[in-house]
């Protein structure tokens, strides 16, 4: 299968075909989404997502998350996916901190980390710092609407753009961030009129996550949607399958058969000749 490029997620938006975009945080959920290509066209972005802060690291929140995590994640992700866009997050604080903090954070990502590019939260107050990243040869993908990054400040996971003036400091958010050379724009938890407005207005494609059906491309964490992981659900989660049951059920059988003596089986179990056996043991 041929490597996802910018121009081939471009060229979907034009012929209207959806973009497919999934989380994976280490080398076997790479490795799913790689294993997708071996079939059918699979997954076109690879999102090493900072919500590994929840779902493979156990953090309460994305801030918690360091550049080393992310970086470490990144390049077992790398190891597992080739064919689709790899695009990771830059970590909480970087974006805040300075230009020169998150064109750093985002050349360690692309050069220790082995992505094609990365994702910052934001609108039209990062749309600075974006313009400097994408300078700097990362390709950066915006992510607006509801910011996980700033969910204290937004008083928790709320859908966003329901008020007229939100609504349109979203859609300003957009188009700054495109103006400022976003390859593609992720749009988070707004009603799905506003979805379907900025696709329409937007050249780059939109990517949704509780955004409707009408954006270009739809995204997941890969733990929700395969029920590996349940500590919370939004709205927006489709469960497609019971991978948290079926391993839940296999540990407690597992666990029934060494108590039952039933595990290991002698098929399980290495072979040695009774006469040497004899011998050693004499
Ligand atoms: O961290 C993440 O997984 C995300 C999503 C939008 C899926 O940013
Ligand atoms: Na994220």
């Amino acid at each position: 299968p041929r490597k996802v490029t910018i121009s081939s997620l471009n060229k979907l938006k034009k012929q209207h075909m959806p973009i497919t975009v999934l989380t994976c945080y280490d080398y076997p959920t790479a490795k799913n989404i790689e294993h997708t290509h071996t079939t059918q066209d699979g997954i076109n972005i690879a999102l090493v997502g900072d919500s590994l802060a929840f779902t493979a690291l156990g953090y309460t929140s994305t801030s918690q998350l360091t550049l080393d995590e992310m970086i470490h994640h990144c390049k077992a992700v790398s190891r597992g996916a080739s064919t689709p866009l790899i695009i990771a997050d830059i970590p909480f604080g970087y974006v805040g901190l300075s230009d020169e903090a998150a064109v750093g954070a985002a050349i360690r990502l692309v050069r220790e980390g082995g992505v094609d590019g990365v994702k910052i939260e934001g609108g039209a107050k990062e749309a600075r710092v974006i313009a400097k990243v994408v300078d700097a040869g990362v390709p950066v993908i915006a992510h607006a609407g509801l910011q996980p990054q700033r969910a204290t400040q937004t008083s928790g996971f709320r859908v966003q753009g329901k008020t007229a003036g939100s609504a349109l400091s979203i859609v300003e958010d957009c188009k700054a961030v495109q103006e400022a050379g976003a390859f593609a724009v992720l749009l988070e938890a707004v009603p799905p009129q506003l979805g379907d407005y900025i696709t329409e207005r937007l050249k780059v494609p939109t990517i949704g996550i509780g955004a409707g059906g009408g954006t270009d491309g739809q995204v997941l964490v890969q733990n929700d949607m395969v029920g590996a992981f349940d500590a919370f659900r939004p709205r927006f989660v489709r469960v497609f399958g019971d991978v948290g049951g079926a391993t839940g059920e296999a540990i407690e059988s597992y666990a029934q058969s060494v108590r039952a003596r039933d595990f290991p089986s002698a098929e399980e179990s290495y072979t040695i000749e009774e006469s040497k056996w004899n011998e050693i043991r004499e």
